[in-house]
């Protein structure tokens, strides 16, 4: 028999957003599944962050849908998506420097109203590397290890969806692969991931689903391993085919 389909997590149908000028971002759509990894990749300024920030309503959207596990959530606001089973990991700021690993954990549990201890434990299984630093000042963390703990942090609430902007960034290749390695056990614990990214080969290579973001529009999708070995990629970056 086959195997039942995954659940979509996510979906965004046509969204437009922007900062209040011209929209950054226009009719973008894309679906996020349970247990997968589906990246976003796009050069410097493609509307990445922007996208995210959409779909996890710090940015308005002014037109198109977005759905969390089959429930409309165009527009709710951050604190209250949480609550319908999303997590966001922005791109900066996504810790609290003068917390504690411990504490930081805690705040991402805000709305929780037990199991907070526990959930922690799960989460040190999870990150090893944070477990041995719980009671450390977060900011005296590695920047690997500062990337796994926003990612712990929006675990805490467990999120059916995950965000994920650009969490590789400024790492140096042995940390990258490590970051990748946790990011694969977090979607086998069935959560649907979405990552942002500027590294295309690389994101692509740990990815379920790509989408190629150009100029705040989706290029391209498909399979990410197709995505690899697909010369469109190439022309989309250098802009051949804009
Ligand atoms: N707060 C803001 N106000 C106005 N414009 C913004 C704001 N943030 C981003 N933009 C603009 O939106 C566009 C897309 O930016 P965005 O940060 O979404 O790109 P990105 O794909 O995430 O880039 P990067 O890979 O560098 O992180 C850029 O032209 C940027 O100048
Ligand atoms: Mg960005």
């Amino acid at each position: 028999m086959a195997e039942p389909a995954p659940e979509v997590v996510l979906r965004a149908d046509g969204v437009t957003a922007g900062y209040g000028g011209p929209p950054i971002i226009e009719d973008v759509s894309l679906t996020v599944l349970a247990g997968k990894i589906t990246a976003i990749v796009g050069p410097n300024g493609a509307g990445k962050s922007t996208l995210l920030k959409a779909l996890s309503g710090v940015l308005k959207v002014s037109r198109g849908e977005v759905h969390v596990r089959g429930g409309k959530t165009t527009n709710i606001p951050p604190e209250k998506l949480v609550r319908h089973g999303l997590g966001y990991v922005p791109q900066v700021s996504n810790i609290f420097p003068d917390l504690t690993v411990r504490e930081n954990l805690e705040m991402g549990a805000f709305t929780r109203r037990r199991g907070t201890g526990a959930r922690i434990d799960e989460l040190c299984e999870l990150f090893p590397d944070l477990a041995i630093s719980l009671r450390r000042r977060a900011g005296m963390l590695s920047g690997g290890q500062r990337s796994m703990l926003a990612m712990a942090r929006a675990l805490m609430l467990e999120p059916a969806v995950m965000l994920l902007d650009e969490p590789s960034a400024g790492l140096a290749p042995l940390l990258q692969s490590a970051l990748w390695e946790q990011i694969e056990k977090i979607a086998a614990t069935g959560v649907g991931i979405c990552v942002v990214e500027q590294n295309t080969r690389r994101t692509l290579r740990h990815a379920h689903w790509g989408y190629i973001l150009v100029l705040g529009r989706n290029r391209l999708d498909g399979p990410a391993q197709e995505l690899l070995h697909d010369d469109s990629v190439v022309e989309l970056y250098v802009g051949r085919m804009s």
